[in-house]
């Protein structure tokens, strides 16, 4: 059965459920490689603007960036179900603005949304709620917070920061999001958070007893070293493997070797033989083919 929000928000490892399975695509091949592979859950997530737009961090990626995505990776995978990133700045000027924003990932094909943040993001959480839009909440390290945290750090490190995003995921799933990330927070922060939410948590860098787990499409088949951190498993050098094939092709055209008549479009006898006979040029008559 196909992938809903109710179902997603009733999914918990401590009912005998195995863990979610969420990953990042942003385009149609990735997408379908996703759904192969047996994701529950795609994320079109606004990492977006660093592993396949070149930005440095995500706060440049718009609400058309995440539209023109969503709706590539919705048309490849028709059957998934999708969260949409909102972008940062759509959804922290007022409610109205977040749902028309939200409503537009909506359209493009996405079931879901997903915002970053804790109290402050309520008064949204609730509206986009109000308007139908089933919410994912993400807290811990909050990339479109980078220059407000000053870095991506590990949060939730002290007993008292800890509290804080237990608190806050409390009111996230009070507000109505159906599930909630959590980033880079020590394990035990994101086992007690775990334990004491009835949603989901889906965790990147939180340790291995959240309901899910998360990564970046580019960070797990290794096409991305730009960043490294601890909680990527790479499980592919693809960025190698592609480089290797790439100079070969540029090495094997270079040297002539691509394409061979094999991997080229022949005519037939009949019209070789016309083109032989009446096509070529006066001088070359009395020449063979080849030279044509
Ligand atoms: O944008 C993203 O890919 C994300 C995941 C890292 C959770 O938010």
């Amino acid at each position: 059965m196909k992938w809903s929000a109710p179902k997603v928000a009733s999914h918990k490892v401590r009912d005998g459920n195995k863990p979610l399975v969420m990953l990042t695509a942003y385009d149609a091949p990735g997408a379908k490689m996703v759904m192969e592979a047996g994701a529950d859950v795609i994320l079109v997530g606004d990492s977006l603007g660093m592993v396949v737009l070149g930005y440095e961090d995500t706060l440049q990626v718009t609400v058309g960036d995440m539209v023109h995505h969503t709706a590539a990776v919705a048309r490849a995978a028709p059957d998934a179900f999708i969260v949409a990133d909102l972008p940062w700045l759509s959804y922290h000027i007022s409610p109205e603005e977040t749902v028309k924003n939200a409503a537009q990932l909506i359209r493009a094909g996405a079931q879901a949304v997903k915002l970053e943040g804790g109290y402050d993001r309520i008064p949204m959480i609730e509206a986009i709620s109000k308007a139908e839009i089933p919410v994912m909440g993400h807290l811990g390290l909050t990339p479109q917070s980078i220059l407000s945290l000053g870095g991506y750090k590990i949060q939730g490190k002290t007993t008292n920061a800890a509290l804080t995003i237990s608190n806050e995921a409390k009111a996230l799933a009070h507000a109505g999001c159906f599930s909630v990330v959590l980033e880079c927070v020590p394990s035990l922060v994101g086992k007690l958070i775990t334990e004491s939410l009835d949603i989901p948590t889906i965790g990147i860098g939180a340790g291995p007893d959240c309901d899910g787990q998360v990564l970046v499409f580019h960070d797990l088949l290794g096409i991305n070293h730009d960043l490294q951190p601890k909680f990527v498993r790479t499980y592919a050098n693809l960025k190698e493997t592609s480089i290797e094939a790439l100079t070969q092709y540029a090495n094997d055209v270079r040297n002539g070797t691509f394409p061979t008549q094999e991997e080229s479009y022949q005519l037939s006898d009949d019209e070789v033989e016309t083109l032989g006979l009446y096509g070529r040029p006066d001088s070359l008559k009395d020449d063979p083919l080849g030279s044509w």
